[in-house]
């Protein structure tokens, strides 16, 4: 049986205990979305663990450029220097700790603290003199950095002192993604939605569509989730599906562009990476279809279907011929989830002559909008001292099952 009944106390919760007794392939209980000890655990072993996604390269296109993340008790500084490589640091200052960027985005020459004026260079050495005052040499007071992956324009961080191995993401999300030519891009709109639902209460609504049909009409218009999971029940339509793919596949391929199915379980990490058709009579994810912005980067040519980038437990990306959408997700506390969405469109593209932005935003902010509703409905229901969960579909929900599964091994390190 994959799902049990049995009712959280209001008392703290045990969070080794709630682990153990979970389930394989099941739900999860009460607990894991409303106790302030789940979400304590979830963010010592999940998210100071993992690798991260924390934005766009092309975010902060010249040297000096940066922009701060705040993520549990950890901010960082991610900022590029003077021979143009994005580093990462920890947001506070090397004699009495003070944070050193105030600002989301900026851009300064050098990084000053402003409580005395410490001042470091971009890439995190300190500048001021400190030997005779205070009988420490600079070298040793620089910027404490922060691992960080800048994969083809994805910039992914880990707080861990040893992050685990990222390799086997790098490589494959590099050259998919590569033709996009991301770094070269621009961010064209982003938002902050704040979302009254657990973190991964969010993850597990992306990871299945069985809610699409009745929530999601611009999404379903563009893409074969649906039908999809439709067809998992009627072997014709699948026949059909796999055509569609082959056929889709093949032209892919032929324009040099990678395909496929890639997804990998890393100590730590979770990533996906393949492109997928998109409708007959859909270039790109727009409300008719046809595009809403110039090609991107070195992409070929319109219908390149959509590569979408998934990494647990903070990222997933839609990338069009013609834009992307990202997510980026922050939790806040057990019931509250920041998420930023993150429209990219070519660096060229000029906003009123190449572009608009009530064209190129309502499919993934409504679907977004549509989301969020739901997961705030669930995070309300499963807030009740009564709630006892329910059975996963083992079809239509077993990437959910999967993206749990992923999460408790991870609790369980
Ligand atoms: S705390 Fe930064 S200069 Fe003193
Ligand atoms: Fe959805």
């Amino acid at each position: 049986m994959n799902y049990v009944s049995t009712r959280a106390g209001q008392g703290g919760a045990d969070v080794p205990g709630l682990v153990q007794r979970h389930n394989r392939g099941g739900p999860l209980e009460r607990a894991f979305y409303t106790a302030p000890e789940v979400f304590e655990a979830d963010l010592r072993h999940i998210f100071y663990r993992s690798w991260l996604f924390a934005g766009h390269a092309c975010s902060i296109p010249q040297s000096g450029d940066y922009f701060t993340w705040r993520v549990g008790s950890e901010m960082i500084i991610v900022v590029r220097g003077k021979d143009g490589e994005i580093r990462a640091f920890h947001n506070f200052c090397r004699h009495r700790g003070t944070r050193i960027c105030n600002d989301e985005h900026g851009h300064a020459r050098k990084l000053v603290c402003p409580y005395h004026r410490w001042t470091y260079d971009l890439d995190g050495k300190l500048i001021t003199a400190t030997q005779r005052e205070f009988e420490v040499d600079r070298s040793e007071l620089g910027l404490l950095p922060v691992a960080l992956h800048n994969v083809a324009g994805l910039i992914f961080v880990n707080f861990a002192d040893d992050p685990p191995d990222f390799s086997d993401a790098i490589e494959t999300i590099a050259p998919q993604m590569a033709p996009h030519a991301l770094e070269k891009c621009k961010v064209a709109h982003s938002v902050d939605y704040v979302v009254k639902a657990n973190w991964k209460i969010i993850f597990e609504n992306n990871r299945e569509c069985y809610h699409c049909p009745s929530h999601h009409d611009e999404y379903n218009a563009a893409t074969y989730d649906v039908m999809r999971d439709r067809a998992l029940f009627e072997p014709k339509l699948q026949a059909e599906l796999d055509a569609i793919t082959a056929d889709a596949n093949a032209r892919f391929r032929a324009l040099g562009l990678s395909e496929g199915n890639v997804s990998s379980e890393m100590s730590g990490a979770y990533f996906r990476c393949h492109r997928t058709p998109l409708m007959k009579g859909y270039v790109t994810q727009s409300l008719d279809g046809s595009p809403v912005a110039p090609l991107m980067g070195d992409v070929p040519e319109m219908d390149t279907g959509t590569l979408r980038t998934t990494l647990f437990p903070n990222f997933w990306q839609h990338t069009n011929c013609d834009h992307a959408v990202a997510a980026r997700i922050t939790p806040i506390s057990a019931d509250e989830t920041r998420i930023r969405g993150i429209w990219l469109v070519d660096g060229k593209a000029e906003e009123g002559r190449d572009y608009t932005l009530d064209k190129l935003l309502p499919v993934w902010d409504q679907t977004n909008r549509q989301d969020w509703a739901i997961c705030e409905g669930q995070q309300i229901g499963v807030s009740s001292r009564h709630y006892v969960p329910g059975p996963f579909s083992k079809y239509r929900e077993r990437n959910v099952a999967h993206f749990l599964d992923w999460y408790l091994a991870e609790m369980q390190r």
